[in-house]
């Protein structure tokens, strides 16, 4: 078995008297896609920024490679956890090789390796010739997949990736997951993959852990889910929305 990457130890999270992350136990195996599920609101993202930093828990603790994460050097955590943000996050005013290449240029690299790196994570996602136009430029699907170059720029061991897929229409979604699951294979890097979408989550990831109101309730392979989920109210949610679809 892997190691773990990424492991959460009996992490709580409040803001104020809300308790957004409670008591979670859990770990992401080196090279694993692990999907996190649960009904807007349940902490998914508060859980992904524990691991770049960007949320400190009041207990427990969160370790990246066996070490502490701790709020202090974003750039140096920028270059070892890709993030894609749940909104796309792309700056209007920049081209997309600008935008793919904005660590670099946080961290001083020089217009030619910014130019030569944004090249080649633009052709990993298949956009190898879109570097010079602006996001307005692009249909929503490539968009999405100039925020996964973006994040891929360093070359990060990890990637958090928050609901990247939520805005995208149906068949452009079901593309986008189809080559999604070919660039883990290829690329094989350690990924936390948020969705409330049961059918995304079930069909991309190699585990699935369930959270509701901060709580991990499961966290198991989608077939084990689908057969031996461990309560009532996880059978309900993984049945429901599988039958209303995507939304
Ligand atoms: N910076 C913050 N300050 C106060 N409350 C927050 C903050 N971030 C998130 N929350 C609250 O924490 C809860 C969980 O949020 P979030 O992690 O974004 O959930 P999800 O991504 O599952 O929708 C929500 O009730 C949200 O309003
Ligand atoms: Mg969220």
């Amino acid at each position: 078995m892997s190691p773990a990457l990424i492991r959460f130890e009996n992490v709580t999270k409040r803001f104020g008297t809300q308790v957004v992350l409670d008591g979670v136990t859990l770990e992401v195996m080196e090279g694993e896609l692990l999907v996190v599920i649960g009904h807007s609101g349940s902490g998914k993202t508060t859980l992904l920024r524990c691991v770049n930093g960007l949320v400190l828990p009041e207990e427990g603790c969160v370790l990246v490679d066996g070490h502490a994460v701790a709020v202090g050097d974003l750039t140096a955590l920028r270059r070892r956890v890709g993030y894609v943000i749940q909104a796309g996050g792309l700056f209007p005013h920049m081209t997309v090789e600008q935008n793919v290449a904005i660590v670099g240029r946080a961290t001083g690299e020089d217009t030619a390796r910014r130019s030569a790196r944004a090249a080649e994570v633009l052709a990993t996602v298949g956009l190898g010739d879109l570097g010079p136009r602006f996001p307005r430029e692009l249909s929503g699907g490539q968009q999405h997949r100039v925020g996964i170059a973006r994040a891929l720029y360093a070359d990060p061991a990890i990637m958090l990736l928050d609901e990247p897929f939520a805005a995208v229409d149906p068949l452009a979604r079901m593309e986008l997951q189809d080559e999604f699951v070919r660039l883990h294979r290829q690329l094989h890097k350690t990924m936390l993959f948020v969705t409330h979408d049961v059918d995304e989550a079930l069909y991309l990831g190699d585990r699935v852990a369930v959270f509701e109101r901060g709580r991990l309730l499961q966290v198991d392979t989608p077939r084990t889910l689908r057969q031996r989920p461990a309560s009532e109210y996880i059978a309900r949610f993984l049945r429901r929305r599988a039958a209303e679809g995507t939304t």
